[in-house]
């Protein structure tokens, strides 16, 4: 199918939240650094821009992530110890996932003031083209990756896209929820989206899920700088202008695999476990190892 829509080439990465939740691990080391199985999180989640064909990374970092920069740059004295050794196996690894030159940019947020903030600080690298906004603490594991499907669709409907999935009723407060047009549709039509809706007031159980495929308009939206749920500014609020006063469309793209909060202890240990069970070198003897566990 040939495109008629603006290809999606950049993608942006909120990487400047604190980690409180994972206090001490998290003292001297970013989150997104820590490791599910052998990949820091932010690698796992730059993976999957990559398979979906984005070709520049935008890290949105703050104080004390400075590690995120190192971990995408060549590390000259690690790699000439491993050729010495011959250990082509890690050479290969690490040259694979080193990002080209010129591929990567880093900005910084200031201040910890909303999502919507994060992805502003974003706007001059971005410029005027639609672009992939992927949340880190959110891992999408699935084959096909969620954003690669979520270009598909985008391909075929331009516009904004956001990945959704189901929660239980009683935690739509967390999140960002939407409405759609057919609930049961892998692409719908996004009728109303809310920001972290009251308890009894979510329009549906679809969360949006932290994948991203939005207009440039969406900066002229956030720079008005209104704050929105928990005095932050809010992604979301901006969304819902942009569907409502400029009038571009917002469609969810259902993504059927499995979502690890990465944010939460709970999702971090359960990544850990499925992405090493998914792997043959290390998924069967985990399986035996946690069955005498259990
Ligand atoms: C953010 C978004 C929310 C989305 C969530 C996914 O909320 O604002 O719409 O559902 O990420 O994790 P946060 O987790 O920053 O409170």
């Amino acid at each position: 199918m040939i495109s008629l829509q603006k290809p999606i080439r950049k993608a942006v990465f909120p990487v400047a939240g604190l980690g409180t939740r994972f206090l001490p691990a998290t003292k001297a080391m970013p989150k997104e650094m820590l490791p599910v199985v052998d990949r820091p999180v932010i690698q796992h989640v730059v993976d999957e821009a990559r398979a979906a064909g984005i070709e520049h990374f935008i890290f949105v970092t703050g104080r004390n992530k400075g590690v995120i920069e190192d971990h995408f740059d060549s590390q000259f004295e690690l790699e000439r110890t491993l050729a010495e050794r011959g250990k082509k196996n890690e050479l290969d690894l690490l040259s694979r996932d080193l990002p080209d030159p010129g591929q990567t940019s880093f900005t910084r947020q200031q201040a910890p003031l909303g999502l919507g903030h994060a992805v502003w600080c974003a706007r001059e690298i971005v410029g005027n083209e639609p672009f992939a906004l992927l949340l880190p603490d959110m891992l999408h594991h699935g084959d096909p990756p969620c954003l690669a499907e979520m270009m598909t669709s985008y391909a075929e409907h331009g516009g904004n896209h956001v990945a959704v999935s189901p929660v239980p009723e009683d935690q739509t407060h967390l999140y960002g929820i939407v409405g759609v047009e057919d609930s049961r549709a892998k692409v719908s039509a996004i009728t109303s989206m809310v920001e972290k809706p009251p308890r009894g007031t979510a329009p549906s159980n679809l969360h949006i899920s932290g994948r991203y495929i939005l207009q440039p308009e969406i900066f002229g939206l956030l720079e008005r700088q209104e704050r929105g749920a928990g005095g932050e500014i809010q992604l979301t609020d901006a969304m819902i202008k942009l569907g409502e006063e400029l009038g571009q469309p917002f469609f969810a793209v259902r993504f059927d695999g499995e979502i690890y909060d990465c944010g939460s202890k709970i999702g971090f240990l359960l990544a850990n476990v499925a992405y090493a069970l998914a792997r043959d070198d290390l998924g069967p003897s985990l399986k035996s190892e946690l069955k005498r566990l259990l």
